[in-house]
């Protein structure tokens, strides 16, 4: 499963690209307006600089023209850039048509495996089911992602990826893995949890001490 990270921090990015474990970045325009002042096309631009894989930019069109309108326009920013769509009746006719112009897009705001379907056979090169989301209305977030996964692998025309999005705290990572996700897209910090363990710090402090009593 790959590692996409879910930000539009430029230092988060450059921090985790630096890890060596990244393979795309997604953002979305709550995360854009997150970072006061940046322009959202040198931010993307900025973004595929660091990263070489693909860069998720959202449309925020309503109508299967603006948001076709808009795709056009950012695919043109940089090849890696990936449109994202809404996953509504709308979004279905600009993933086909954007598809039609070999356009790769991400529908995002993905709730039930039929939205995921229909995506799928519109020609989306990714969907994204947001599991933190679905947790927080208490249901299992994660059951979607099965029940995409195993849609997905049955069918052998669909191609599309499954991401695993609204990722809350490492176990989404390890149980979006076992569920067969092809990414997780990970906020910095859930990241950083991911590597955290205090029998690994501890570990280190005792071999360091018991590497500076030894005699000589
Ligand atoms: C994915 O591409 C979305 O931008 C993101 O995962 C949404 O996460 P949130 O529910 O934490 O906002």
């Amino acid at each position: 499963m790959q590692i996409y990270l879910d930000t539009a921090n430029l230092d988060e990015i450059r921090e985790a690209a630096s890890w060596g474990i990244l393979s795309g970045v997604t953002t979305n325009p709550s995360l854009i307006a997150r970072e006061k002042g940046a322009d959202f096309k040198t931010t993307i631009a900025e973004i595929a600089n660091l990263v070489d894989g693909p860069i998720s930019a959202e449309t925020i069109s309503l109508d299967a023209p603006g948001m076709v309108q808009e795709g056009v326009e950012y695919a043109a920013w940089h090849p890696n850039v990936i449109i994202k769509i809404p996953s509504t009746i709308e979004g279905l006719k600009a993933v086909s048509e954007l598809s039609r112009q070999n356009i790769r897009t991400n529908v995002t705001l993905c709730f039930n495996p039929t939205q995921a379907l229909l995506a799928a056979r519109a020609g989306a090169f990714i969907i994204s089911p947001f599991v933190g989301r679905i947790d927080d209305t208490g249901v299992d977030g994660m059951q979607l992602i099965r029940e995409i996964v195993t849609i997905y692998r049955q069918d052998p025309e669909i191609t599309t990826k499954v991401l695993s999005a609204s990722i809350r705290h490492p176990r989404h990572i390890v149980d979006s893995a076992i569920a067969g996700a092809d990414i997780a897209t990970c906020p910095f910090k859930v990241l950083q949890l991911s590597m955290k363990h205090p029998l690994t710090d501890r570990g280190i402090e005792q071999f360091l001490a018991d590497w500076r009593s030894r005699s000589e």
